[in-house]
């Protein structure tokens, strides 16, 4: 495998990320592991606790946490946001490797979903964990006020759907094969995989209140940070080993996708993804907000992760 040096990037002084994303983590994991229930019929619920549970960075609900914190928000409001983003995410993850898309046998470690449970459970395991993110959002026990849930909703199915992860994802199968240029390939990234990152950091400043310029320096924070996300991770199938990432590496070359590498070659890629991380830095010192170490961290997190 090439050895590659790691993104350049500012490090911010933020001495308690590492327990604070461990104890975030841990609480993340016992709320999705609380609402995916093992109970819904045949082997459906198994098949969506094991899409869910036992894996993942969990980098969505961190970021909804952590922008939470910054305009210091509902904290039960971002964690119910928190974990419906990850719930489309994991269901997008569920499609992703099915044959019909990637084709992987790899996620997290473990054998698909497909593979372990069969075609049919995975789709609709990722047609219910998709239903599950919006009920999260509009739990009637009067845990989330009827308008934050409302514009939680909004902002989710904007980033889920044709205009944002399903239309990227349709943009990168339409486009195997074919050498799209810088634009188009920001484009693609944008939505396939930005998109969501982008809903997580305004998703968490929405369960709180800040001014029109900090809610706009936040949204230029998640585009910069979820473009800076995909370059890596283009990056990281080529660079790093199966076992490490927990999926197949070098698997975009074999099938031919459009990415970063593919365009600008490793050590340009690997420039790009710095340049838009030190983006996503500035617009934070724009916002005006004194709470952001942990979203700066979460930036950083991105560029140094190994999988
Ligand atoms: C992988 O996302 C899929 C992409 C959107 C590129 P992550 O790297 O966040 O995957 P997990 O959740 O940690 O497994
Ligand atoms: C997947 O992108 C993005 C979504 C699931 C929306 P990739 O196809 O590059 O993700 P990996 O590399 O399989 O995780
Ligand atoms: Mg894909
Ligand atoms: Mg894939
Ligand atoms: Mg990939």
């Amino acid at each position: 495998m090439t050895e590659l040096a790691p993104v350049a990037h500012t490090t911010v002084d933020a001495p308690d990320f590492a327990s604070w994303r461990q104890t975030r983590q841990q609480e993340i994991e016992a709320a999705l592991s609380g609402w995916v229930s093992a109970n819904a019929p045949a082997d459906l619920g198994e098949a969506m606790r094991y899409a869910v549970l036992d894996g993942g960075k969990r980098l969505r609900p961190l970021l909804v946490l952590a922008a939470s914190e910054a305009v210091g928000g509902n904290a039960g409001a971002a964690m119910r946001a928190g974990c419906a983003v990850e719930l489309i995410h994991a269901y997008s993850l569920v499609h992703d490797d099915m044959p019909c898309m990637d084709n992987d046998v790899l996620r997290r470690g473990k054998p698909t979903v497909h593979v372990k449970f069969g075609e049919a459970s995975a789709l609709l395991a990722g047609d219910a964990l998709q239903a599950l993110a919006f009920e999260l959002l509009l739990p009637d026990d009067g845990s989330m006020p009827a308008e934050t849930g409302f514009g939680l909703c909004r902002q989710l199915a904007l980033a889920a759907g044709a205009y944002g992860m399903a239309g990227g994802q349709a943009i990168d199968l339409a486009s195997v094969g074919i050498s799209l240029d810088q634009q188009a390939l920001e484009s693609m990234h944008r939505l396939k995989t930005g998109a969501l990152l982008q809903a997580s950091v305004t998703m968490g400043a929405a369960t709180g209140q800040c001014s029109a310029e900090a809610a706009a320096q936040l949204k230029a924070y998640g585009a910069a940070l979820g473009l800076a996300f995909q370059v890596v991770d283009d990056i990281l199938d080529v660079t790093a080993d199966s076992a490490t990432l927990g999926k197949t590496a070098g698997k975009d070359a074999a099938d031919d996708k459009p990415t970063f590498v593919s365009l600008l070659g490793l050590q340009a890629s690997q420039a790009y993804a710095s340049t838009v991380l030190e983006r996503a830095h500035d617009a934070l010192r724009q916002s005006g907000l004194t709470h952001t170490d942990h979203l700066h961290a979460l930036a950083d997190w991105v560029a140094r992760r190994n999988h």
